[in-house]
C-alpha cells in the first residue's frame, strides 16, 4: 500500500493476542507514536476511531509538534450490545474442532462462551465492528440470523447471542 499511495499505515492493537503479523501490539503512548510515525514535520495524520481515542492521539501528536491543521479525524460510536432479559432458556455451545461444550443463557455472547471453556478467539473491538473475531457457525441460530438458520455462516463471536444450540468451527 505504501508504494502505491505514499501513505504509511500503522496497525496497532492494544489487546493480546493477535495472530496478524502486521499488527503491533502496544498501548497508545507518546513513545509509541514517536517510534511508529517518526518525523512529523511534513505529515498529515488521519485517525478513524471513537472520540476518546481521537482525543488521546491528538493530545500526543500536538505535543510532538504536529500542527493542528494537519490532524484529520473521523469518529464513530461503538455499538452497544443489547442483551435480552433472561427467559430461563439455556443453549449448548459446541466448539466442534476443540471438542469442548458449554451451556449458556441467551444473554451470553459466543465470545464469552468460548472464554468459559478456554477456546481462543482473536479479538479487537469486542463490539462487532473490527471483524477480528469472525468464525464459522456450523449450526444453530443467533440473534443476528434469527430469520434464517444459515449453515456455515460467518459470524462475529463478540456480539452474537445464541437463540438455539450452536456449533462453531473452532
Ligand atoms: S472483536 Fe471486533 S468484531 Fe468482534
Amino acid at each position: 500500500m505504501e508504494m502505491q499511495t505514499g501513505l504509511k499505515l500503522h496497525l496497532i492493537c492494544n489487546q493480546a493476542p493477535s495472530s496478524r503479523r502486521e499488527l503491533v501490539q502496544a498501548s497508545l503512548s507518546h513513545a509509541l507514536l514517536e517510534e511508529r510515525i517518526g518525523e512529523l514535520a511534513d505529515a498529515d495524520v488521519y485517525v478513524c476511531a471513537p472520540t476518546g481515542m481521537i482525543a488521546a492521539v491528538k493530545g500526543h501528536l500536538l505535543a510532538m509538534g504536529l500542527p493542528e491543521a494537519r490532524f484529520h479525524t473521523e469518529s464513530f460510536t461503538l455499538p452497544t450490545l443489547i442483551r435480552p432479559k433472561s427467559d430461563g432458556s439455556r443453549h449448548s455451545i459446541h466448539f466442534v474442532r476443540s471438542g469442548l461444550k458449554v451451556t449458556v443463557d441467551g444473554a451470553t455472547t459466543l465470545l464469552e462462551a468460548s472464554r468459559q471453556v478456554g477456546v481462543h478467539v482473536p479479538t479487537g473491538c469486542e463490539r462487532g465492528l473490527c471483524k477480528a473475531c469472525v468464525c464459522t457457525k456450523v449450526k444453530g441460530v443467533t440473534q443476528q440470523d434469527e430469520q434464517s438458520d444459515i449453515p456455515l455462516a460467518r459470524i462475529t463471536m463478540c456480539n452474537s447471542l445464541p437463540r438455539s444450540d450452536i456449533e462453531i468451527d473452532l
